[in-house]
Protein backbone atom coordinates (compact mmCIF):
# COMPACT_ATOMS: atom_id res chain seq x y z
CA UNK A 1 0.00 0.00 0.00
CA UNK A 2 1.43 3.35 -1.01
CA UNK A 3 -0.72 5.54 0.66
CA UNK A 4 -1.90 5.80 4.61
CA UNK A 5 -5.47 4.83 4.17
CA UNK A 6 -7.48 4.20 1.52
CA UNK A 7 -11.03 5.79 1.34
CA UNK A 8 -13.64 5.38 -2.03
CA UNK A 9 -17.12 5.59 -2.81
CA UNK A 10 -19.76 5.02 -5.74
CA UNK A 11 -21.18 8.16 -6.40
CA UNK A 12 -24.83 8.97 -8.46
CA UNK A 13 -27.77 8.81 -8.05
CA UNK A 14 -29.47 6.51 -7.09
CA UNK A 15 -27.00 4.42 -5.88
CA UNK A 16 -27.96 2.44 -2.79
CA UNK A 17 -28.17 -1.03 -4.99
CA UNK A 18 -24.63 -0.55 -6.98
CA UNK A 19 -22.38 -3.11 -6.58
CA UNK A 20 -19.24 -1.46 -6.48
CA UNK A 21 -18.83 -1.19 -2.52
CA UNK A 22 -18.82 -5.32 -2.77
CA UNK A 23 -16.02 -5.41 -5.66
CA UNK A 24 -13.98 -2.95 -3.74
CA UNK A 25 -14.27 -4.66 -0.67
CA UNK A 26 -13.62 -8.22 -1.72
CA UNK A 27 -10.17 -6.97 -3.61
CA UNK A 28 -9.19 -4.82 -0.19
CA UNK A 29 -9.74 -7.89 1.89
CA UNK A 30 -7.33 -10.38 -0.59
CA UNK A 31 -4.78 -7.63 -0.39
CA UNK A 32 -4.72 -6.75 2.81
CA UNK A 33 -5.69 -2.42 2.03
CA UNK A 34 -6.85 -0.91 4.84
CA UNK A 35 -9.89 1.56 4.07
CA UNK A 36 -13.47 1.78 3.02
CA UNK A 37 -15.33 2.71 0.56
CA UNK A 38 -19.14 3.81 0.91
CA UNK A 39 -22.35 4.32 -0.91
CA UNK A 40 -22.47 8.38 -2.20
CA UNK A 41 -25.92 9.37 -2.99
CA UNK A 42 -25.49 12.59 -4.88
CA UNK A 43 -29.22 13.99 -6.43
CA UNK A 44 -29.10 17.02 -8.85
CA UNK A 45 -26.83 18.17 -11.29
CA UNK A 46 -23.39 19.37 -12.55
CA UNK A 47 -23.21 22.02 -9.45
CA UNK A 48 -23.99 19.35 -6.71
CA UNK A 49 -21.38 17.29 -7.78
CA UNK A 50 -18.85 19.75 -8.00
CA UNK A 51 -19.73 20.41 -4.59
CA UNK A 52 -19.30 16.62 -3.29
CA UNK A 53 -16.41 16.24 -5.46
CA UNK A 54 -14.70 19.38 -3.03
CA UNK A 55 -15.74 17.82 -0.12
CA UNK A 56 -14.27 14.54 -0.74
CA UNK A 57 -10.97 16.17 -1.47
CA UNK A 58 -11.37 17.97 1.68
CA UNK A 59 -12.08 14.43 3.44
CA UNK A 60 -8.74 13.26 1.69
CA UNK A 61 -10.99 10.65 -0.27
CA UNK A 62 -8.30 8.54 -2.82
CA UNK A 63 -10.57 8.47 -5.31
CA UNK A 64 -14.17 7.69 -6.33
CA UNK A 65 -16.29 5.51 -9.08
CA UNK A 66 -18.97 7.52 -10.88
CA UNK A 67 -22.16 6.09 -12.05
CA UNK A 68 -25.36 7.67 -13.49
CA UNK A 69 -26.38 10.74 -13.89
CA UNK A 70 -22.87 12.12 -12.94
CA UNK A 71 -20.39 10.58 -15.88
CA UNK A 72 -20.52 13.62 -18.03
CA UNK A 73 -20.37 16.05 -14.65
CA UNK A 74 -17.45 14.01 -13.79
CA UNK A 75 -15.53 14.45 -17.03
CA UNK A 76 -15.84 18.35 -17.01
CA UNK A 77 -14.70 18.43 -13.40
CA UNK A 78 -11.40 17.28 -13.73
CA UNK A 79 -7.79 18.56 -13.90
CA UNK A 80 -6.43 16.31 -15.92
CA UNK A 81 -8.25 13.50 -18.20
CA UNK A 82 -7.04 10.02 -19.60
CA UNK A 83 -7.35 9.69 -23.49
CA UNK A 84 -9.49 6.76 -23.48
CA UNK A 85 -11.94 9.28 -21.22
CA UNK A 86 -11.60 12.09 -24.07
CA UNK A 87 -12.60 9.73 -26.56
CA UNK A 88 -15.97 8.94 -24.80
CA UNK A 89 -16.42 12.65 -23.46
CA UNK A 90 -17.45 10.99 -19.84
CA UNK A 91 -15.41 9.44 -16.99
CA UNK A 92 -16.03 6.78 -14.49
CA UNK A 93 -13.17 6.97 -11.91
CA UNK A 94 -12.25 9.91 -10.16
CA UNK A 95 -8.70 9.52 -8.57
CA UNK A 96 -7.62 13.02 -6.19
CA UNK A 97 -4.15 14.05 -5.90
CA UNK A 98 -2.44 16.74 -4.40
CA UNK A 99 -5.63 18.71 -4.33
CA UNK A 100 -6.17 17.82 -8.33
CA UNK A 101 -8.54 15.38 -9.79
CA UNK A 102 -7.88 13.25 -12.53
CA UNK A 103 -10.63 11.69 -14.87
CA UNK A 104 -10.84 7.80 -16.41
CA UNK A 105 -13.03 6.30 -18.14
CA UNK A 106 -12.79 2.35 -17.52
CA UNK A 107 -15.99 1.02 -19.29
CA UNK A 108 -14.56 0.26 -22.44
CA UNK A 109 -11.55 -1.62 -20.43
CA UNK A 110 -14.54 -3.50 -18.59
CA UNK A 111 -16.19 -4.64 -21.82
CA UNK A 112 -13.33 -5.51 -23.64
CA UNK A 113 -11.94 -7.99 -20.93
CA UNK A 114 -15.72 -9.50 -20.90
CA UNK A 115 -15.37 -10.08 -24.58
CA UNK A 116 -12.00 -10.97 -24.77
CA UNK A 117 -12.44 -14.13 -22.13
CA UNK A 118 -15.24 -15.52 -24.03
CA UNK A 119 -12.97 -15.97 -26.76
CA UNK A 120 -14.59 -14.84 -30.35
CA UNK A 121 -13.66 -17.50 -33.32
CA UNK A 122 -14.69 -15.09 -35.63
CA UNK A 123 -14.62 -11.34 -35.98
CA UNK A 124 -16.05 -10.62 -39.01
CA UNK A 125 -19.37 -8.40 -38.19
CA UNK A 126 -20.58 -7.25 -34.58
CA UNK A 127 -24.05 -5.46 -34.40
CA UNK A 128 -24.51 -3.05 -31.28
CA UNK A 129 -28.09 -2.54 -30.42
CA UNK A 130 -28.81 1.01 -28.86
CA UNK A 131 -26.80 3.73 -28.72
CA UNK A 132 -27.54 4.90 -25.09
CA UNK A 133 -24.77 6.33 -22.28
CA UNK A 134 -23.16 2.66 -22.77
CA UNK A 135 -23.27 2.24 -26.21
CA UNK A 136 -19.75 3.87 -27.08
CA UNK A 137 -17.45 2.00 -24.93
CA UNK A 138 -18.90 -0.90 -25.94
CA UNK A 139 -18.08 -0.35 -29.45
CA UNK A 140 -14.49 0.80 -29.02
CA UNK A 141 -14.05 -1.98 -27.26
CA UNK A 142 -15.46 -4.30 -30.17
CA UNK A 143 -13.29 -2.73 -32.01
CA UNK A 144 -10.30 -3.02 -29.71
CA UNK A 145 -11.17 -6.69 -29.54
CA UNK A 146 -10.61 -7.43 -33.66
CA UNK A 147 -13.84 -6.68 -35.18
CA UNK A 148 -13.48 -5.70 -38.73
CA UNK A 149 -17.49 -4.55 -39.18
CA UNK A 150 -19.08 -3.12 -35.99
CA UNK A 151 -22.91 -2.48 -37.03
CA UNK A 152 -25.54 -0.54 -34.54
CA UNK A 153 -28.71 -0.06 -34.49
CA UNK A 154 -31.28 1.94 -31.96
CA UNK A 155 -34.85 2.82 -32.02
CA UNK A 156 -34.04 6.68 -32.54
CA UNK A 157 -31.36 6.16 -35.85
CA UNK A 158 -30.52 9.96 -35.55
CA UNK A 159 -29.12 8.87 -32.40
CA UNK A 160 -27.10 6.09 -34.36
CA UNK A 161 -26.25 8.44 -36.54
CA UNK A 162 -24.69 10.70 -34.11
CA UNK A 163 -22.25 8.18 -33.15
CA UNK A 164 -21.19 7.25 -36.62
CA UNK A 165 -20.21 10.85 -36.81
CA UNK A 166 -17.68 10.13 -33.68
CA UNK A 167 -16.65 7.14 -33.68
CA UNK A 168 -15.12 5.79 -37.17
CA UNK A 169 -14.98 1.92 -36.20
CA UNK A 170 -18.50 2.20 -36.79
CA UNK A 171 -19.94 0.22 -40.15
CA UNK A 172 -23.78 0.72 -41.49
CA UNK A 173 -26.84 1.77 -39.14
CA UNK A 174 -29.23 -0.67 -39.23
CA UNK A 175 -33.22 0.06 -39.06
CA UNK A 176 -34.28 -1.29 -35.63
CA UNK A 177 -37.10 -2.47 -37.33
CA UNK A 178 -35.07 -4.67 -39.67
CA UNK A 179 -31.64 -5.81 -37.48
CA UNK A 180 -33.73 -9.21 -37.12
CA UNK A 181 -33.64 -10.01 -40.44
CA UNK A 182 -30.30 -10.44 -41.27
CA UNK A 183 -28.87 -11.84 -37.85
CA UNK A 184 -27.04 -14.39 -40.45
CA UNK A 185 -24.48 -11.69 -41.26
CA UNK A 186 -23.14 -11.98 -37.41
CA UNK A 187 -20.24 -13.03 -34.78
CA UNK A 188 -21.45 -11.03 -31.78
CA UNK A 189 -24.56 -8.99 -30.84
CA UNK A 190 -24.50 -6.74 -27.96
CA UNK A 191 -27.79 -5.72 -26.10
CA UNK A 192 -26.75 -2.08 -24.33
CA UNK A 193 -30.68 -0.96 -24.47
CA UNK A 194 -32.48 -0.72 -21.11
CA UNK A 195 -35.12 -3.81 -22.72
CA UNK A 196 -34.71 -6.87 -20.78
CA UNK A 197 -33.88 -5.05 -17.02
CA UNK A 198 -36.19 -5.71 -14.16
CA UNK A 199 -39.03 -3.87 -14.81
CA UNK A 200 -38.66 -2.99 -18.47
CA UNK A 201 -40.34 -4.83 -21.34
CA UNK A 202 -37.74 -7.44 -22.66
CA UNK A 203 -36.07 -7.07 -26.31
CA UNK A 204 -38.03 -9.00 -28.99
CA UNK A 205 -36.18 -10.71 -31.27
CA UNK A 206 -36.30 -14.23 -33.11
CA UNK A 207 -32.23 -16.01 -32.78
CA UNK A 208 -33.75 -18.97 -34.73
CA UNK A 209 -31.87 -17.41 -37.73
CA UNK A 210 -28.60 -17.05 -35.73
CA UNK A 211 -25.16 -19.02 -37.08
CA UNK A 212 -24.55 -21.69 -34.32
CA UNK A 213 -20.82 -19.63 -33.52
CA UNK A 214 -22.62 -16.19 -32.39
CA UNK A 215 -22.34 -14.91 -29.44
CA UNK A 216 -24.85 -13.08 -27.07
CA UNK A 217 -24.19 -10.42 -24.50
CA UNK A 218 -25.98 -7.89 -22.96
CA UNK A 219 -24.53 -5.77 -20.76
CA UNK A 220 -27.43 -5.91 -18.15
CA UNK A 221 -26.96 -7.98 -14.81
CA UNK A 222 -30.54 -7.29 -13.16
CA UNK A 223 -31.49 -10.10 -14.28
CA UNK A 224 -27.94 -11.99 -15.15
CA UNK A 225 -29.97 -13.89 -17.60
CA UNK A 226 -32.59 -11.27 -19.79
CA UNK A 227 -34.93 -12.86 -21.52
CA UNK A 228 -32.51 -12.33 -24.64
CA UNK A 229 -29.77 -14.37 -23.22
CA UNK A 230 -32.06 -17.01 -22.00
CA UNK A 231 -33.26 -17.52 -25.68
CA UNK A 232 -29.44 -17.67 -26.60
CA UNK A 233 -28.77 -20.31 -24.29
CA UNK A 234 -31.79 -22.47 -25.45
CA UNK A 235 -30.84 -22.02 -28.89
CA UNK A 236 -27.25 -23.41 -27.77
CA UNK A 237 -25.25 -19.77 -28.67
CA UNK A 238 -23.03 -18.73 -26.42
CA UNK A 239 -23.53 -15.71 -24.39
CA UNK A 240 -22.59 -13.39 -21.18
CA UNK A 241 -24.17 -10.85 -19.25
CA UNK A 242 -23.40 -7.39 -17.82
CA UNK A 243 -21.83 -8.54 -14.45
CA UNK A 244 -18.08 -9.03 -15.73
CA UNK A 245 -17.93 -5.72 -17.49
CA UNK A 246 -19.03 -4.55 -13.98
CA UNK A 247 -16.36 -6.10 -12.22
CA UNK A 248 -13.62 -5.59 -15.05
CA UNK A 249 -14.33 -1.41 -15.18
CA UNK A 250 -14.00 -1.76 -11.16
CA UNK A 251 -10.29 -2.72 -12.10
CA UNK A 252 -8.49 0.60 -13.17
CA UNK A 253 -9.82 2.43 -10.32
CA UNK A 254 -8.57 0.21 -7.63
CA UNK A 255 -4.99 -0.05 -9.49
CA UNK A 256 -5.04 3.88 -9.62
CA UNK A 257 -5.96 4.40 -6.13
CA UNK A 258 -3.83 1.37 -4.81
CA UNK A 259 -1.26 0.52 -6.75
CA UNK A 260 -2.32 -2.69 -6.86
CA UNK A 261 -3.59 -4.53 -9.96
CA UNK A 262 -6.61 -6.70 -8.40
CA UNK A 263 -7.94 -9.45 -10.58
CA UNK A 264 -11.80 -10.90 -11.93
CA UNK A 265 -11.72 -14.24 -10.36
CA UNK A 266 -14.38 -16.96 -10.69
CA UNK A 267 -14.61 -16.78 -6.86
CA UNK A 268 -15.42 -12.80 -6.66
CA UNK A 269 -17.67 -13.77 -10.00
CA UNK A 270 -19.57 -16.04 -7.86
CA UNK A 271 -19.74 -14.25 -5.26
CA UNK A 272 -21.64 -11.27 -7.03
CA UNK A 273 -23.80 -13.84 -8.22
CA UNK A 274 -24.47 -15.24 -4.83
CA UNK A 275 -25.38 -11.17 -3.47
CA UNK A 276 -28.00 -10.78 -6.94
CA UNK A 277 -29.66 -14.21 -6.55
CA UNK A 278 -30.44 -13.30 -2.83
CA UNK A 279 -28.45 -15.88 -1.19
CA UNK A 280 -26.45 -13.76 1.10
CA UNK A 281 -28.52 -12.41 3.88
CA UNK A 282 -28.53 -8.68 4.46
CA UNK A 283 -27.00 -6.61 7.48
CA UNK A 284 -30.37 -6.84 10.11
CA UNK A 285 -30.04 -3.84 11.47
CA UNK A 286 -31.99 -2.69 14.44
CA UNK A 287 -33.40 1.26 14.39
CA UNK A 288 -35.04 2.49 17.69
CA UNK A 289 -35.31 5.41 19.49
CA UNK A 290 -38.36 7.04 21.96
CA UNK A 291 -41.46 8.66 20.72
CA UNK A 292 -40.38 11.76 18.86
CA UNK A 293 -36.58 11.08 18.29
CA UNK A 294 -36.78 11.06 14.45
CA UNK A 295 -36.41 7.38 13.55
CA UNK A 296 -38.68 8.14 10.58
CA UNK A 297 -36.36 10.87 9.30
CA UNK A 298 -33.11 8.56 10.05
CA UNK A 299 -34.88 5.57 8.14
CA UNK A 300 -35.44 7.35 5.40
CA UNK A 301 -31.50 8.44 5.45
CA UNK A 302 -30.80 5.08 5.70
CA UNK A 303 -32.90 4.29 2.46
CA UNK A 304 -31.05 7.08 0.73
CA UNK A 305 -28.26 4.82 1.06
CA UNK A 306 -29.91 2.00 -0.35
CA UNK A 307 -30.69 -0.08 2.88
CA UNK A 308 -33.92 -2.12 2.78
CA UNK A 309 -36.29 -0.50 5.38
CA UNK A 310 -38.92 -1.63 7.54
CA UNK A 311 -41.03 0.47 10.11
CA UNK A 312 -42.90 -1.66 12.71
CA UNK A 313 -45.64 0.97 12.93
CA UNK A 314 -46.77 0.60 9.56
CA UNK A 315 -46.77 -2.96 9.75
CA UNK A 316 -49.40 -2.46 12.50
CA UNK A 317 -51.15 -0.05 10.40
CA UNK A 318 -51.66 -2.70 8.07
CA UNK A 319 -52.32 -5.30 10.06
CA UNK A 320 -55.28 -3.39 11.77
CA UNK A 321 -56.55 -1.91 8.47
CA UNK A 322 -59.46 -3.59 7.25
CA UNK A 323 -58.83 -7.11 5.64
CA UNK A 324 -56.12 -6.99 8.21
CA UNK A 325 -54.65 -10.28 10.02
CA UNK A 326 -55.21 -8.68 13.04
CA UNK A 327 -58.58 -7.06 12.82
CA UNK A 328 -60.19 -10.70 13.69
CA UNK A 329 -58.26 -11.65 17.38
CA UNK A 330 -58.00 -7.97 18.59
CA UNK A 331 -62.19 -7.86 17.46
CA UNK A 332 -62.38 -11.22 19.93
CA UNK A 333 -60.37 -9.10 22.83
CA UNK A 334 -61.97 -5.66 22.72
CA UNK A 335 -64.97 -5.30 20.12
CA UNK A 336 -65.72 -2.13 20.99
CA UNK A 337 -62.69 -1.08 19.09
CA UNK A 338 -63.70 -2.03 15.89
CA UNK A 339 -65.29 0.45 13.05
CA UNK A 340 -66.11 -0.48 9.69
CA UNK A 341 -63.98 -3.50 9.43
CA UNK A 342 -60.98 -2.59 10.56
CA UNK A 343 -59.03 -1.85 14.59
CA UNK A 344 -59.79 1.93 15.00
CA UNK A 345 -56.43 3.17 16.46
CA UNK A 346 -58.18 5.77 18.37
CA UNK A 347 -60.85 3.43 20.11
CA UNK A 348 -57.50 1.39 20.61
CA UNK A 349 -55.57 3.90 22.45
CA UNK A 350 -58.47 5.21 24.25
CA UNK A 351 -59.51 2.13 25.34
CA UNK A 352 -55.80 1.06 26.60
CA UNK A 353 -55.53 4.70 28.55
CA UNK A 354 -58.68 3.50 30.46
CA UNK A 355 -57.61 -0.31 30.81
CA UNK A 356 -53.78 -0.36 31.06
CA UNK A 357 -53.98 -4.03 32.54
CA UNK A 358 -55.36 -5.17 28.66
CA UNK A 359 -51.91 -4.37 27.43
CA UNK A 360 -50.49 -7.34 27.64
CA UNK A 361 -53.11 -9.80 25.67
CA UNK A 362 -53.02 -7.27 22.99
CA UNK A 363 -49.57 -7.51 22.75
CA UNK A 364 -49.69 -11.61 22.96
CA UNK A 365 -52.00 -10.94 19.89
CA UNK A 366 -50.24 -8.34 17.72
CA UNK A 367 -46.45 -9.58 18.19
CA UNK A 368 -46.28 -12.43 16.63
CA UNK A 369 -48.28 -10.95 13.33
CA UNK A 370 -45.62 -8.20 13.39
CA UNK A 371 -42.46 -10.14 13.85
CA UNK A 372 -44.11 -12.56 11.03
CA UNK A 373 -44.54 -8.93 9.16
CA UNK A 374 -40.83 -8.37 9.81
CA UNK A 375 -39.77 -11.64 8.48
CA UNK A 376 -41.45 -11.60 5.28
CA UNK A 377 -39.69 -8.29 4.35
CA UNK A 378 -36.50 -9.51 5.50
CA UNK A 379 -36.83 -12.16 3.24
CA UNK A 380 -37.69 -9.66 0.02
CA UNK A 381 -34.56 -7.85 1.14
CA UNK A 382 -32.43 -10.64 0.69
CA UNK A 383 -34.07 -11.67 -2.64
CA UNK A 384 -33.55 -7.92 -4.16
CA UNK A 385 -29.49 -8.60 -2.87
CA UNK A 386 -29.80 -5.74 -0.44
CA UNK A 387 -26.69 -4.99 1.09
CA UNK A 388 -28.69 -4.28 4.30
CA UNK A 389 -32.28 -4.06 6.42
CA UNK A 390 -33.15 -1.55 8.41
CA UNK A 391 -35.76 -2.14 11.18
CA UNK A 392 -37.59 0.72 12.88
CA UNK A 393 -38.68 -0.89 16.16
CA UNK A 394 -39.52 1.87 18.39
CA UNK A 395 -39.71 -0.94 21.92
CA UNK A 396 -37.00 -2.86 20.50
CA UNK A 397 -35.17 -3.26 24.28
CA UNK A 398 -38.76 -2.22 25.87
CA UNK A 399 -39.65 -5.62 24.26
CA UNK A 400 -35.91 -7.65 24.54
CA UNK A 401 -35.73 -8.13 20.57
CA UNK A 402 -32.51 -7.11 19.87
CA UNK A 403 -30.96 -10.36 19.56
CA UNK A 404 -31.14 -11.36 15.80
CA UNK A 405 -29.24 -7.91 14.88
CA UNK A 406 -25.94 -7.23 14.07
CA UNK A 407 -26.31 -3.88 14.61
CA UNK A 408 -28.40 -1.68 16.70
CA UNK A 409 -28.68 2.17 16.32
CA UNK A 410 -30.29 4.90 18.56
CA UNK A 411 -31.53 7.68 17.53
CA UNK A 412 -31.75 10.27 20.42
CA UNK A 413 -32.85 14.01 20.88
CA UNK A 414 -32.40 16.75 23.38
CA UNK A 415 -35.17 15.81 26.00
CA UNK A 416 -36.89 19.58 25.29
CA UNK A 417 -36.31 19.24 21.10
CA UNK A 418 -38.08 15.48 21.25
CA UNK A 419 -41.55 16.94 23.76
CA UNK A 420 -42.29 19.71 21.67
CA UNK A 421 -41.79 18.09 18.31
CA UNK A 422 -44.23 15.13 20.03
CA UNK A 423 -46.40 17.68 21.42
CA UNK A 424 -47.75 19.19 18.30
CA UNK A 425 -48.53 16.03 17.04
CA UNK A 426 -52.47 15.59 16.22
CA UNK A 427 -54.76 14.33 19.31
CA UNK A 428 -51.21 14.07 21.32
CA UNK A 429 -51.85 15.64 25.44
CA UNK A 430 -49.41 16.22 27.89
CA UNK A 431 -51.27 13.23 29.75
CA UNK A 432 -50.70 11.23 26.38
CA UNK A 433 -47.28 12.08 26.09
CA UNK A 434 -46.06 10.68 29.68
CA UNK A 435 -47.99 7.63 29.54
CA UNK A 436 -45.87 7.16 26.30
CA UNK A 437 -42.40 8.27 27.89
CA UNK A 438 -42.64 5.76 31.24
CA UNK A 439 -43.66 2.92 28.97
CA UNK A 440 -39.86 3.49 27.24
CA UNK A 441 -36.61 2.70 28.93
CA UNK A 442 -34.49 5.87 29.92
CA UNK A 443 -32.70 7.72 27.63
CA UNK A 444 -29.34 7.38 29.03
CA UNK A 445 -29.95 3.00 29.06
CA UNK A 446 -31.15 2.79 25.40
CA UNK A 447 -27.76 4.56 24.44
CA UNK A 448 -25.48 2.98 26.48
CA UNK A 449 -26.86 0.01 24.65
CA UNK A 450 -26.62 1.63 21.27
CA UNK A 451 -24.06 -0.32 18.98
CA UNK A 452 -24.51 3.19 17.09
CA UNK A 453 -25.74 6.32 18.08
CA UNK A 454 -27.74 9.77 15.95
CA UNK A 455 -28.68 12.42 16.77
CA UNK A 456 -31.19 14.43 15.78
CA UNK A 457 -31.14 17.92 17.50
CA UNK A 458 -28.21 18.72 14.74
CA UNK A 459 -29.25 20.22 11.65
CA UNK A 460 -29.83 17.66 8.56
CA UNK A 461 -27.17 17.41 6.77
CA UNK A 462 -24.96 16.50 10.12
CA UNK A 463 -27.88 13.79 11.18
CA UNK A 464 -27.70 12.46 7.40
CA UNK A 465 -23.51 12.69 7.96
CA UNK A 466 -23.84 10.60 10.70
CA UNK A 467 -26.53 8.34 9.19
CA UNK A 468 -23.61 7.82 6.08
CA UNK A 469 -20.78 7.12 8.83
CA UNK A 470 -22.78 4.64 10.90
CA UNK A 471 -23.69 2.97 7.51
CA UNK A 472 -20.46 2.68 6.17
CA UNK A 473 -19.16 1.31 9.35
CA UNK A 474 -22.01 -1.45 9.73
CA UNK A 475 -21.59 -2.75 6.41
CA UNK A 476 -17.70 -2.65 6.51
CA UNK A 477 -18.41 -4.38 9.58
CA UNK A 478 -20.65 -7.10 8.51
CA UNK A 479 -21.54 -6.79 4.70
CA UNK A 480 -18.75 -7.57 3.10
P1 LIG B 1 -28.79 6.59 -21.68
O1 LIG B 1 -28.08 5.29 -21.49
O2 LIG B 1 -27.99 7.56 -22.45
O3 LIG B 1 -29.37 7.14 -20.45
P2 LIG B 1 -31.38 5.71 -22.36
O4 LIG B 1 -32.35 6.75 -22.72
O5 LIG B 1 -31.45 5.07 -21.05
O6 LIG B 1 -29.96 6.25 -22.68
O7 LIG B 1 -31.52 4.55 -23.45
C1 LIG B 1 -30.63 3.51 -23.56
C2 LIG B 1 -30.90 2.78 -24.85
O8 LIG B 1 -32.07 1.95 -24.69
C3 LIG B 1 -31.19 3.71 -26.01
O9 LIG B 1 -30.56 3.16 -27.11
C4 LIG B 1 -32.71 3.63 -26.13
O10 LIG B 1 -33.21 3.88 -27.42
P3 LIG B 1 -33.58 5.39 -27.88
O11 LIG B 1 -32.29 6.05 -28.23
O12 LIG B 1 -34.46 5.20 -29.05
O13 LIG B 1 -34.28 6.04 -26.74
C5 LIG B 1 -32.94 2.17 -25.78
N1 LIG B 1 -34.32 1.89 -25.40
C6 LIG B 1 -34.93 2.18 -24.24
N2 LIG B 1 -36.20 1.74 -24.25
C7 LIG B 1 -36.41 1.18 -25.46
C8 LIG B 1 -37.53 0.54 -26.10
N3 LIG B 1 -38.70 0.41 -25.46
N4 LIG B 1 -37.37 0.07 -27.36
C9 LIG B 1 -36.19 0.20 -27.98
N5 LIG B 1 -35.10 0.78 -27.46
C10 LIG B 1 -35.21 1.27 -26.21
Amino acid sequence: MTQARFRGAIAGWPVGHSLSPVVNAWWRRKHGVAGSYEHMPCEGGEAEFRQLVERLKAEEFTGINVTIPHKENAFKVADTVSDRAKALGVANTLVFYDGKVHADNTDEEGFYASVMAVRPERKSRALVLGAGGAAPAVLMALHRAGFENIDISNRTRQKAEGLKSRFECLSEIVDWSKFADNLSAYDLVVNTTSLGMHGQPPLEVDLSAAPDHMIVADIIYTPLETPLLAQARARGLKTFNGLAMLANQAVPGFEHWTGIRPAVTPDLMEHLEDRLLGRIPPVAIALTGSIGMGKSTVAAMFARLGAHTWDADDAVHRLYAEGGAAVEPVAELFPDVIQSGAVSREKLSAHLLANPGDFPALEAVVHPLVAADRAVSFDKAQRAGALSCVMDIPLLFEKHLEKPFQAVVVVTADEEVRRKRVLVRPGMTEEKYRSIVARQMPEGEKIARADYVIRTDLSLEETAAEVSDAYRQILEKYAY
